[in-house]
């Protein structure tokens, strides 16, 4: 087979990824916990061709160029290498979601990659080394290759082969668990996470407290997690991001992703909780507020979201799979 196609759920981070050890290899300096994100998805179909002069990455209908394709170029190289192949790439990707809304994308794009990738050249790789190839492409794409609640564990080693996304819950464990994902209307201009982080590593005088902490974060989500206990979970992820956002605004020069908006969601999520509703909220490397909800109040929060000035839309989320392959193909 030289074309195989693949599907990615995106996630979420409940305690964050924000630093690398290693920039080349993509370690990072603290484990992280996700949870995969239904209906929001990359769709990727890889064709090795002998016809073709150069690898060519389209994306939502438009040949990338520079960084992007650069990524997906680096990815496939290291698939090349362990199947002993020169064929060229012809590499086509959708994502459920608008590029411009400001959901993460690099995430479910990582891992769509490289299980179409990998089948496309014949190999047949575990979960581990799937989720190593996409670390590589993407830090948070390598806890998309699993589906449900899963840790990136940092590893111990210098060549990263202790360093990947292992699933702790599929996503049938806690089906009732929300992730309602606003999308505000004005524009930011973010710094990329890549760029971000390296400077807060550098310059943050509150980086060493993000890691000194980050361990209590980890050990009540997991355990929130186990227990399917909701406030559990999103009083340490709220903690968690605003840590992050904490480390990110004295980061030197200061990274702000926040909006107005943001601030406003972030405000109409305390007030929901005063009034009695559970639901926590936490941010990327972006203006949209996500919150950590049940299906039970996903509704109505969803409800009193939508009327928060300057919020386009309100999307829900169940905890997804992990990478597929499929036979529809994008091309
Ligand atoms: O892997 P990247 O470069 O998309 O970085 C992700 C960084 C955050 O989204 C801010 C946090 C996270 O753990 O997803």
């Amino acid at each position: 087979m030289m074309k195989a196609t693949a599907v990615a759920n995106s996630n979420i981070a409940l305690v964050k990824y924000w630093g690398k050890r290693d920039e080349k290899l993509i370690l990072p300096w603290n484990s992280n916990i996700s949870v995969a994100l239904d209906g929001l998805f990359t769709k990727t179909t890889v064709e090795f061709d002998r016809a073709l002069p150069k690898d060519m990455f389209i994306l939502g209908g438009v040949e990338q160029e520079g960084e992007e394709a650069q990524r997906v170029l680096e990815t496939l190289d290291l698939i090349r290498q362990m199947s002993g192949s020169n064929l060229k790439a012809k590499v086509q990707s959708l994502n459920s979601f608008p590029t411009a809304a400001g959901l993460a994308s690099s995430a479910s794009g990582a891992a769509a990659l490289v299980l179409a990738a990998s089948a496309a050249a014949g190999l047949k790789l575990s979960k581990k080394e799937l989720s190593i190839l996409a670390r590589r492409n993407s830090g948070s794409g390598s806890r998309s290759v699993e589906g449900g609640f899963v840790e990136w564990i940092k590893g111990e080693k210098a060549d990263g082969s202790d360093s990947y996304g292992k699933q702790l819950f599929d996503e049938k464990h806690w089906p009732e668990f929300r992730i309602l994902t606003t999308i505000v209307t004005s524009k930011a201009k973010p710094i990329k996470s890549r760029a971000g982080m390296k400077q807060s590593v550098a310059t943050s005088p509150l980086y060493k407290g993000w890691l000194e902490s980050v361990e209590a974060d980890l050990q009540a989500v997991r355990e929130g997690i186990k227990k399917k206990d909701v406030t559990k979970v999103g009083e340490a992820a709220e903690h968690n991001a605003l840590k992050m956002h904490a480390v990110m605004m004295s980061t030197k020069p200061a990274i702000i992703y926040w909006l107005p908006e943001t601030i406003a969601v972030m405000s109409a999520v305390k007030g929901l909780r005063e009034s009695g509703k559970k639901c926590w909220f936490t941010m990327d490397a972006g203006p949209q507020v996500k919150v950590v909800c049940l299906e039970s109040e996903a509704q109505a929060i969803k409800g009193a979201l939508e009327k928060v000035p300057g919020v386009s839309s309100v999307g829900t989320h169940a905890p997804g799979r992990g990478a597929k392959l499929t036979e529809e193909h994008v091309f």
